[in-house]
């Protein structure tokens, strides 16, 4: 890596080295550890024109004793292969990404930051089979690489509370593709998203189709008081934070009473009065929200400030990546 500039922005240094696999007459090639840099790809691709392109994200921690451990890398290898599934991609061979995303991290060793910061792999799959005519046709080829990108401290200026747009009237993503971690759904947000920028200085949108509270575009959504945690069940209609779904056993661990329910907008601003919320996801981990803006009105949450339960669950989640605290649920691999 050239530079290591510690306040760039997330996702914005990549290291030197990728690994990279391609999917061709039905299976899957070694994968190779190349420079990073640009692939050739032909224009009539199928990813290029159809959308068959999905992802993954998650973070690997450095040791003082020079081991890097990797935070749930089976539940994010299990979700590409459900993305892929659901989009008809070849499927990731679970042992082959695997090994992938080991060997890089064995040769990247040197630029996995210190904590609070850690090394954040993108592992990306999309179609590349030439063919423009293939709307309603799977792709038969396929490339499967992934990066890595060294992150420093997301929270260095300080836990600064989010100001989030409250949206009733649009969708994140196509109802049966919010499981899916594909970059389609991620354009989709992105409109919307601006949006609320420009016409309210909010960090981000929390959708809630037909009033029933969602997730953001790029974080799930939960709700905390001493004792209880709120969340909407799953179902194919958002993404499966892995985030989220630790959190939900820690909170359970530390006595929470944890609740997965869909609830409604009046629910959740009335429950944000006296309560927390926060949004759950990779890169922040657990993040607070101060003020929830809806139908023109400014909401507090709670006293305005990133709260103490939010502040407790993100500490006991953190602990465990960085190893001061026991690894009881068998979270992390070691490389
Ligand atoms: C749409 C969306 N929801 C939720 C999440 C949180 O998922 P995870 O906790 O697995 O990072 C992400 C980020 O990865 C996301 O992009």
């Amino acid at each position: 890596m050239s530079a290591k500039p510690q306040n760039a922005p997330f996702g914005s240094v990549l290291t030197d080295l990728m690994a990279i696999a391609r999917y061709r007459d039905g299976a899957w090639s070694d994968f190779e550890i190349l420079p990073t840099g640009p692939l050739e790809i032909h224009p009539a691709a199928h990813a290029l024109h159809y959308g068959s392109a999905c992802f993954e994200g998650f973070k690997a921690y450095s040791r003082p004793d020079g081991s890097v451990q990797i935070f749930r890398l089976d539940r994010h290898i299990a979700r590409m292969q459900q993305s892929a599934r659901l989009l008809v991609l070849p499927e990731p061979d679970p042992v082959l990404l695997e090994s992938m995303v080991k060997t890089l991290i064995d040769r990247v060793r040197a630029d996995v930051p210190a904590a609070p910061g850690a090394l954040y792999l993108r592992p990306a799959l999309f179609g590349t089979m030439p063919n423009i005519g293939a709307a309603a046709m799977p792709s038969n080829e396929a490339c499967l690489v992934v990066l890595a990108s060294p992150v420093w401290d997301y929270f260095a200026g300080g836990m600064k509370p989010l100001r989030i747009l409250v949206d009733d009237q649009n969708m994140r993503c196509a109802p049966h593709l919010g499981v899916v971690k594909t970059g389609g759904n991620y354009a989709a947000a992105m409109g919307p998203t601006l949006a609320a920028r420009r016409s309210f200085g909010v960090d981000q949108v929390l959708f809630c189709p037909g009033g029933e509270v969602q997730e953001t575009g790029a974080a799930n959504f939960i709700l905390l008081r001493p004792g209880q945690l709120l969340t909407r069940s799953l179902d194919s209609s958002f993404l499966p934070g892995v985030t989220r779904d630790s959190l939900l056993v820690l909170a359970q661990d530390m006595g929470y009473a944890v609740e997965e329910r869909v609830f409604r907008v009046p629910e959740m601003l009335e429950f944000a009065r006296n309560g927390e919320a926060a949004l759950s996801g990779t890169a922040a981990v657990l993040a607070g929200v101060g003020t929830l803006v809806h139908d023109g009105h400014e909401h507090r949450v709670g006293d305005g400030d990133v709260g103490p339960e939010t502040r407790k669950l993100r500490s006991a989640l953190v602990a465990i990546q960085q190893g001061e605290a026991p690894d009881r649920h068998g979270w992390l691999t070691r490389v």
